[in-house]
């Protein structure tokens, strides 16, 4: 086959990325959020599509245009996230979460937006976790032998942080980026290495976030049954 074109082996296939990352609301006019740009998620979503599979894209505040051919569902929060992957997984053959998820959300919102007082140090904020959407799809699929993948960006001990990391949440591949310094977040690029909970390593060089989600397919497609 010539480069870029792709034989249509996930035709008949229904499967589910999430992308962006969530923003937990404080006040009306401010949020906790992260870096992630979506640009891996956006590229996992072409990529299946180009080979025929019937893709539902849960997308948090990309900013992204709706990729042609992709069905796509916006959201904001982790909570709101986590609604659209478990009815969109329903009939899924596989999901894919490259989103970064808050690990925790303001506990209380302000209705109104929160004013300094003269004379009072900073506030404190309390929070409280969000729920884990990798580990409970994973624990409770909702097909047999359906595919799950994660993604996992470490500063430091990659791979031994990753493999500990595949065995907790208990999916069958693990999406490991180093990040910091610029790296991965906003950039054209990434460099990886995914996981399989059989044990498999597939070190993915620096290259496209096309050829990386091409690799997660083809790790994907043969676990499919
Ligand atoms: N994830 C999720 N729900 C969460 C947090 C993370 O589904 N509440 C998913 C992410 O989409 C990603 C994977 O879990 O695919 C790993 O995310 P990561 O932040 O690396 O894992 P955590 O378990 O949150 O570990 P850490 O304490 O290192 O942030
Ligand atoms: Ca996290």
């Amino acid at each position: 086959l010539a480069r870029g074109v792709q034989a249509p082996d996930l035709a008949g296939r229904h499967v589910v990325v999430s992308a962006g990352g969530t923003r937990e609301p404080l006040d009306p006019v401010r949020y906790l959020g992260n870096r992630s740009s979506g640009k891996q998620g956006y590229a996992l979503a072409r990529t299946a599509a180009a080979r025929g599979a019937r893709v539902t894209l849960v997308e948090a505040n990309t900013g992204l245009p709706d990729p042609a051919g992709v069905d796509v569902v916006h959201v904001g929060t982790a909570v709101q996230l986590r609604e659209a992957v478990l009815k969109a997984a329903a009939d899924a053959d596989a999901v894919v979460m490259a989103a970064a998820v808050a690990d925790f959300r303001p506990a209380a919102y302000a209705e109104g937006k929160i004013k300094k007082k003269d004379g009072v140090e900073a506030p404190t904020v309390p929070l409280v976790r969000n729920p884990d959407i990798l580990a409970e799809i994973s624990a409770d699929r909702a097909r047999p032998g359906q595919v799950i993948v994660g993604f996992a960006a470490e500063t430091d001990n990659v791979l031994a942080n990753g493999r500990e990391k595949l065995r907790r949440k208990g999916c069958d591949l693990l999406v490991v980026n180093e990040v910091g310094e610029g790296r991965t977040f906003g950039s054209e690029e990434n460099e990886a290495v995914v996981l399989a909970a059989d044990g498999a390593e597939t070190p993915v060089p620096h290259g496209p976030k096309e050829a990386l989600a091409d690799t997660v397919w083809d790790l994907v497609d043969p676990r499919l049954r």
